[in-house]
């Protein structure tokens, strides 16, 4: 159904009070398909799933279009695995639990991330040491121009650190409807190198954890650092962390011992933009609208009806005082509209 000037302050998670010109909810791939190969919607068109890594400046001037596809289903199985594939609209957490219910393993970690399913490839969502890319089989996604679904392997995706080929060279050019995922049903890949993990567990006095402790421990650990949206407006991580030279990591260790860096390969170290923000200041910083986390400085949240402008003045303010005070320049991960 088609809605003018519809509010979006429900469908994003910084509860930014923004509304859009024309909002259409989309409830089955015939639907879809139907709506875009009519082509005779309001350009230009957004696609929006869970709402929770968008920031919008102003009101939308277009369609927005809603995805709800709901369901899931088992496509294929062994003794060993299982491929299930799970509809664009279906809430990504939800869909970690039943997993998880029906005991197949490989999205413990990746529990309590908001959002839904649809999305979860296109910046190949990632947490405590697992990224999608790991448990992923394919997707379906239609292309806007055409109408045509087409299967995307991982290959294709191109997948990276928080980054796809949906978000470069196919930006904006298809709709992904269902994503496939080949999860484990006996003999899990336990991942819990991650120390907060391990330090969650050995509260817990958990020994020889299974999946399902496992997703309580991030669980517990997300809910301690990370604030619920419902409660206090947000987009998670709102910048990526870095990578930097190692030569350029060695100086900055001379200048701020203690400084945490994981080298990635290739001459570069990856060093937590959480940390920078806080050394350089920011952590628990408000104004009157908005501000930094006090527990996660990579969470900027919007604690009292600020705009999308506000929040981007101060990701803009953090992003040249981080340059300024370490010269690195960080990167925006959220999409800014
Ligand atoms: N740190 C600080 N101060 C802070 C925050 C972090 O010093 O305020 C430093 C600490 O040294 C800490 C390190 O940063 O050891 C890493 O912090 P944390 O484990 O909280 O992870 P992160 O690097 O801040 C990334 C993801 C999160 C994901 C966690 C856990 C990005 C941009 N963010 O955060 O993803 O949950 O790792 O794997 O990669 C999201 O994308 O929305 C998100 C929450």
């Amino acid at each position: 159904m088609l809605r003018a000037d519809y509010s979006l302050l429900k469908f994003n998670t910084m509860h930014l009070d923004v509304s859009a010109q024309n909002f259409v909810s989309i409830e089955s791939h015939d639907n879809l398909i139907q709506y875009i190969t009519a082509n005779d919607w309001q350009k230009p068109l957004y696609i929006l799933g869970g709402g929770s890594n968008i920031v919008f400046l102003k009101d939308f001037e277009g369609t927005i279009l809603h995805i709800n596809i709901h369901g899931k289903e088992i496509v294929k199985e062994d003794e060993n695995q299982v491929c299930v594939k799970a509809n664009a609209g279906e809430n990504w957490h939800e869909f970690v639990l039943w997993a998880l219910q029906n005991d197949f393993g490989g999205l413990e970690n990746l529990s309590l991330i908001p959002g839904k399913v649809g999305a979860s490839p296109m910046q190949n969502i990632g947490a405590y040491g697992v990224e999608i890319k790991d448990v992923f089989e394919e997707l379906e996604a239609v292309e806007i121009s055409t109408g045509k679904i087409r299967k995307f392997n991982a290959l294709d995706c191109a997948f990276g650190y928080r980054e796809s080929v949906f978000k470069n060279e196919l930006k904006d050019k298809f709709i992904i409807t269902s994503v496939t995922f080949r999860l484990t049903k006996k003999n899990h890949k336990i991942k819990t190198e991650y120390g907060a993990i391990q330090q969650q567990l050995a509260e817990f006095h958990i020994e020889n954890p299974t999946i399902q402790d496992v997703s309580r421990a991030v669980i517990a650990i997300r809910e301690s650092k990370l604030p619920h949206p419902k409660e206090i407006p947000n987009c998670g991580s709102f910048f990526k962390n870095p990578t930097i030279l190692n030569e350029k990591y060695h100086l900055l260790q001379q200048e701020f011992p203690g400084i945490p860096g994981y080298e990635v390969g290739n001459g570069f170290t990856k060093v937590p933009a959480g940390w920078l923000i806080e050394k350089a200041g920011w952590k628990g910083f408000r104004n009157e609208t908005v501000g930094v986390h006090e527990k996660q400085a990579l969470v900027l949240i919007n604690h009292n009806h600020g705009s999308g402008q506000d929040i981007f003045d101060l990701s803009e303010m953090i992003l040249q005082d981080i340059k300024q005070k370490f010269g690195i320049k960080l990167e925006r991960e959220v999409n800014i509209i």
